[in-house]
C-alpha cells in the first residue's frame, strides 16, 4: 500500500514537472484553445496579401530568417524605434512584409487580445509563404513571446553576402545550425528576387584581382552584366534563381552546382569540401548513402530549428505585443 502510494505520487510529481517543462517550449497547436482560428487568419491575411502583390512570400521568408539571427526568434525585427532601431541596420536591408505581420496582429487583437505574439505571426507567416509558393507544407511551432530589445547594433552578425564560406558556417554554428541547415537554408533563395545592388561587387570588382567572379558561368555572366550594367539602376531587382524565381523547388540547388547562383553567399557554397558534398547529396548517390534526401523534407527540418532559436517562452519571459512595431 505504502508502495502504491509512493508510485501515485511519484507519478503525479513527474507528470507535473513535464507540463512545467512542456509549457515552456514551443510546440505545434499552441493557440489550439486560446485562438483556435489564429492559423487560418494569418493564412488568409498572407494569401490576400499575395494576391495583390506576388513578392509577399518571399518578404515573408526572409522576415522570419532576420528575426531568428537576432536576439533570437522574438519579433525583435519588426520594433520601430526611431534610429536605434534594429530593423535598420544594414544587415537587414531590403526587409519587407511588416505591414502584412502587422494587419495580421490588428484582425488576431479584434479576436483573441493579448494572446497572440508577433514573433509567432512572423513563423506562421514563413511557413505559409513557403506552402504558397508551391513548397513543403510542414506543421509550425508556436508558444514564442516577443521580446524587449531592438538595437541595431546587435545586428551586426547577421551573415553577410559578402562573407567567406567560413564565416558564414561560422555565423550559422553560433546559432546552433550546422552546415546542412546553412545549404538547404540557403535554399530558400529559390523564391525572391534582390537588388542589382547586392550583385555589382561580384560582377565588376571581385577580390583579389578585380573582374567578375570566376565562379560565374561563362554562359550566365553576359546576361547578369546586361541585366546589372556598371552604371545601372543598383534597385533593378532580379530573381535570385535563375529561371526559377516564382516556384518553390530545387532548382535553386541546381544552379548553385552549375555556376548560376545569383547572389555570392550561395555561391560560396561550392567552396568548402562539407557544403559542396550536401549540395551534390540531393543529385547524386554518393557510395555511404543509403537513401536520396530530399530538399523539401530538409527544408523543413531546417526551417523548424531556425524557428527555435534563442526563443522566450513561459510566462515569465517576453510579452505578447499589442502591436508589432512598438513595446507595449
Ligand atoms: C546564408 C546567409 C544569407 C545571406 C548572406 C542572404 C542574403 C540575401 C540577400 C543579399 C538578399 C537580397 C535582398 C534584397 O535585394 O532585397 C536575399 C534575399 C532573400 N533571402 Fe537571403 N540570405 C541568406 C540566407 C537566407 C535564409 C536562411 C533565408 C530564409 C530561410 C533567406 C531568404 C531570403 C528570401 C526569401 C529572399 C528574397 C527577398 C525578396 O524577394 O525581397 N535568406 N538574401
Ligand atoms: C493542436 O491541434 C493539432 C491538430 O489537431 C494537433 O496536431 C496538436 O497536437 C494540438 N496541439 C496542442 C498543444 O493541443
Ligand atoms: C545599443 O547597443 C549598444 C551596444 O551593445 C549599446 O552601447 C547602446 O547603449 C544600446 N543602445 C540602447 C538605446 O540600448
Ligand atoms: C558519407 O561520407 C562523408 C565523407 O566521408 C560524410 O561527411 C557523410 O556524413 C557520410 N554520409 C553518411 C550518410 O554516412
Amino acid at each position: 500500500m505504502n508502495n502504491m502510494l509512493m508510485v501515485t505520487f511519484a507519478m503525479i510529481i513527474s507528470c507535473y514537472i513535464s507540463i512545467g517543462i512542456s509549457e515552456a517550449r514551443l510546440k505545434v497547436g499552441f493557440y489550439n484553445k486560446t485562438c483556435p482560428d489564429a492559423e487560418s487568419i494569418v493564412g488568409s491575411i498572407v494569401r490576400d496579401a499575395t494576391e495583390f502583390n506576388p513578392r509577399v512570400p518571399a518578404f515573408l521568408l526572409r522576415l522570419h530568417f532576420h528575426d531568428c539571427f537576432v536576439q533570437g526568434c522574438d519579433g525583435s525585427i519588426l520594433i520601430d524605434n526611431g534610429r536605434i532601431s534594429e530593423r535598420i541596420a544594414v544587415g537587414h536591408q531590403g526587409l519587407r512584409g511588416f505591414d502584412v505581420i502587422e494587419s495580421a496582429k490588428a484582425q488576431l487583437e479584434f479576436v483573441c487580445p493579448g494572446v497572440v505574439s508577433c514573433a509567432d505571426i512572423v513563423a506562421m507567416a514563413a511557413r505559409d509563404a513557403v506552402a504558397f509558393s508551391f513548397g513543403p507544407n510542414y506543421e509550425v511551432e508556436t508558444g514564442r513571446r516577443d521580446g524587449f530589445v531592438s538595437n541595431k547594433s546587435l545586428a551586426g552578425r547577421m551573415p553577410d553576402f559578402r562573407d567567406s564560406i567560413q564565416l558564414l558556417k561560422h555565423k550559422f554554428f553560433d546559432k546552433g545550425l550546422n552546415e546542412k541547415d546553412l545549404v538547404v537554408l540557403s535554399g530558400a533563395h529559390t523564391i525572391g528576387t534582390t537588388a542589382c545592388f547586392f550583385l555589382m561587387g561580384r560582377l565588376y570588382n571581385s577580390s583579389p584581382h578585380g573582374g567578375p567572379d570566376p565562379s560565374i558561368d561563362q554562359d550566365f555572366l553576359p546576361e547578369l552584366m546586361e541585366t546589372c550594367p556598371p552604371n545601372g539602376d543598383i534597385n533593378f531587382r532580379l530573381p535570385i534563381d535563375h529561371n526559377s524565381g516564382e516556384a518553390f523547388d530545387i532548382q535553386i540547388l541546381e544552379n548553385i552546382r552549375s555556376g548560376f547562383a545569383v547572389l555570392q553567399s550561395d555561391a560560396k557554397l561550392m567552396d568548402d569540401p562539407v557544403t559542396k558534398r550536401i549540395l551534390d547529396s540531393y543529385f547524386m548517390r554518393f557510395p555511404n548513402q543509403t537513401v536520396q534526401p530530399s530538399f523539401e523534407a530538409d527544408f523543413v527540418k531546417s526551417m523548424v530549428k531556425m524557428g527555435r532559436i534563442g526563443v522566450k517562452t513561459g510566462p515569465k519571459r517576453g510579452e505578447i505585443r499589442r502591436v508589432c512595431n512598438t513595446f507595449n
